[in-house]
Formats: C-alpha cells, structure tokens, sequence
C-alpha cells in the first residue's frame, strides 16, 4: 500500500509479510501477518502513518486475515501510534528490545 501526495510522489508505504521465524501464529498455528509501515521524514506527524495502517488493515479483512501483528522497538514513538490504531501487546518481538503488538480485525 502505498502513500502518495498531491504531485503523485510516494510518501510512505505499509505492507505484510510473514517472514521466518514468524512474529506471532494463531493458536490453531495459522501465521498471522507482520505489518510494517514508513513515512518519510518530512512528511511525518500529519496523519499519514495512520492512515495508511487503517488502509492495510481494512486490506488484510478483505483477504480474510483476522489479525495482523508488528513488531516495535520498545522506545520508539510509534507504539502510541499502534495503540491507538487498536494493536495491543502481545509478547516479545524482534530483537532485544523488539514488543510484539497484535490487532484483531472485524
Ligand atoms: C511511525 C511512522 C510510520 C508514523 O507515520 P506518521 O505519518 O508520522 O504518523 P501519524 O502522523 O499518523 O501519527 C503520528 C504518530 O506517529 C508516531 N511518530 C511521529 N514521529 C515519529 C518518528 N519520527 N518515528 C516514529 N514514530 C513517530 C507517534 O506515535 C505520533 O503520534 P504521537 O505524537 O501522538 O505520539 C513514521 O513516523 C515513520 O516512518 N517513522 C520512522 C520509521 C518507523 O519507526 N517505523 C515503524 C517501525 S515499527
């Protein structure tokens, strides 16, 4: 999914993927997909970011995925963002200080 401004330029994207070791399986061990979202700098903090996880979320309901997981450094910002988007933690994720979040999808 890609982010584009009025001149049609990219200026952030969000995807899936279910890279191995996997970030988070149902309990039936189905994967669930890790989403990463990016925006760039200069174009931060204006609702972008938000908007594009909204879009990726809304995607992953149409193809029939009921959760979608992330991993976020425990310091970084954009965990108040994944709140408030709907992801809750849950358990450890990429490297040391890596927070696994996970949203359920309608
Ligand atoms: C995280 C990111 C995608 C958010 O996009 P955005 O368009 O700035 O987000 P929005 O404007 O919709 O929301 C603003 C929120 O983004 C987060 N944010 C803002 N600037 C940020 C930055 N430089 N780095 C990380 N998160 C940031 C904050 O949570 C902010 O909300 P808050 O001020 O209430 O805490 C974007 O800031 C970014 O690409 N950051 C660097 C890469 C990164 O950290 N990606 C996430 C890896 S898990």
């Amino acid at each position: 999914m890609l982010a584009l401004d009025h001149d049609d330029h990219p200026v952030g994207a969000a995807w899936w993927h279910f890279r191995e070791p996997l970030l988070l399986v149902t309990p039936d061990g189905a994967p669930v997909p890790e989403l990463v979202v990016a925006v760039m700098p200069a174009g931060r903090g204006r609702g972008v970011g938000r908007s594009l996880l909204d879009a990726l979320t809304a995607r992953a309901a149409q193809h029939g995925y009921d959760q979608l997981a992330l991993s976020v450094h425990i310091h970084n910002p954009a965990a108040r963002l994944y709140s408030r988007s709907g992801f809750v933690v849950a358990g450890k994720g990429r490297g040391p200080l890596g927070v696994a979040m996970v949203r359920h999808l309608p």
